[in-house]
């Protein structure tokens, strides 16, 4: 049964047969689709220009200027999706944290959540108050991109709880996010309180950019390598399965192919990706995933072969190959594809985002290699 609205990229049936949505559902294709963690920003001279004397969360609150940051990569080099610009703490912003993007930097809280009563207080703010009409800058900006994006799917996302809740606990970056994970194990009981609290902040946001025409939703777990895969499964998982149960039940129907009875109806694809999460790949799937995004430290074959080779993957180039002689960086591609042969199908990607430094016409021609293979 359709769940999302008629009018739906998915549903319409504009972006369901796209390379991106096929290839997320399990289906091989013949070319292999790309896109880039962080294409939209600051790699983009015409980015830098747009943003001078807006700050970057103002940014994401005016849709007009969200819309043209989402699409300015999707025109310049030609990607198999758009990903919609905005960041992983938006929803903390909305439900009232006072939380900045300090640049060069990232995020920094007005007072850290430290003890029970942090939490007490942070989760206070209702989850469900959080409702259309707050998301309506985030739905809007959705809704302005995909009238532009025609049949390009564009990808929603949203911050996994752990990687929320190790900027919350920590106030602001940290290496090893070792705050967050002391007080997991301190206190379990706060700490499992604010990761149900946070997934349902994320969970919502997620939700609210797929119901206003995103095809496609990606979970991103940053920092989830910095934890065993015992405190990920015991203290993790839990609440980004919970993240993810606010769009796991959106589905919409395609039409029967040729020779066959019904229509089938599937959900919108959920990705889910980590830095350094190679020993979590497996549970990181069994959270509610379709596809799992694997970082550049472990080859793709190896990625696909501890998910038993049956889960769609993306990945996985190196960003610091980027800036290495074009020879070198096509030697890379070519290795990346062939070992992404060993899962079901293959969505090309970076390991991690697009450095600021690098080159945007390096990625053009990047995207219309793996195109013309
Ligand atoms: O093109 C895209 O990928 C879409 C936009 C996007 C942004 N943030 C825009 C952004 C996405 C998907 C994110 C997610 C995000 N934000 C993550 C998860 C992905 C990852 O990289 O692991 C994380 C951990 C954050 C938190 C965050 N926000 C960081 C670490 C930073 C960088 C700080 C800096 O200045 O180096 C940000 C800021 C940010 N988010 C920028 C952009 C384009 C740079 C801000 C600027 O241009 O001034």
């Amino acid at each position: 049964m359709n769940t999302l609205d008629p009018t739906h990229p998915l549903a319409a049936g504009r972006t369901a047969s796209s390379r991106l949505v096929r290839a997320y559902q399990g289906e091989r294709q013949a070319v292999t689709p790309v896109w880039f963690m962080r294409q939209a920003g600051r790699s983009l001279p015409e980015y830098r220009e747009l943003r001078v004397g807006t700050r970057m969360l103002d940014a994401c609150l005016d849709p007009a200027l969200a819309s043209e940051i989402t699409l300015q990569p999707v025109r310049r080099h030609g990607v198999d999706a758009g990903i919609f610009f905005s960041d992983i703490v938006i929803p903390l912003r909305l439900a009232g944290v006072d939380v900045d993007i300090v640049p060069g930097k990232g995020p920094v809280l007005g007072s850290p959540v430290r003890t029970a009563e942090d939490v007490d207080r942070l989760t206070a703010v209702d989850p469900a108050s959080l409702d259309a009409e707050v998301f309506a800058p985030i739905a809007e900006a959705v809704r302005i991109t995909i009238a532009e994006l025609g049949d390009t799917p564009l990808i929603g996302f949203a911050g996994a709880p752990f990687t929320l809740a190790a900027y919350l606990v920590e106030g602001g970056p940290s290496k090893d996010h070792i705050r967050a994970r002391t007080l997991m194990h301190a206190d379990p009981a706060a700490w499992a309180k604010l990761m149900a609290w946070t997934a349902d902040i994320t969970g919502a946001f997620l939700r609210a950019q797929v119901l206003a025409g995103a095809s496609a939703a990606q979970l991103f777990d940053s920092w989830a390598g910095s934890l065993s895969l015992q405190d990920y499964t015991e203290h993790v998982a839990p609440a980004s399965t919970r993240a993810l149960s606010h769009v796991r039940d959106l589905t919409y129907d395609v039409p029967a192919a040729d020779g066959a009875e019904d229509a089938q109806t599937r959900n919108v694809p959920i990705v889910h990706f980590g830095v350094g999460t190679g020993e979590l790949l497996k549970a990181m799937h069994e959270v509610g995933a379709d596809v799992v995004g694997v970082d550049y430290r472990i080859p793709l074959d190896e990625a696909s072969r501890r998910l038993g080779h049956v889960v769609p993957i993306q990945g996985n180039i190196d960003p610091a190959v980027l800036d290495a002689p074009w020879e070198v960086l096509e030697a890379h591609v070519v290795d990346v594809l062939e070992r992404g042969v060993d899962a079901p199908s293959h969505v090309l990607n970076l390991g991690h985002g697009v450095p600021p430094e690098t080159d945007p016409a390096v990625l053009t021609r990047l995207v219309e290699f793996v195109h013309s293979r």
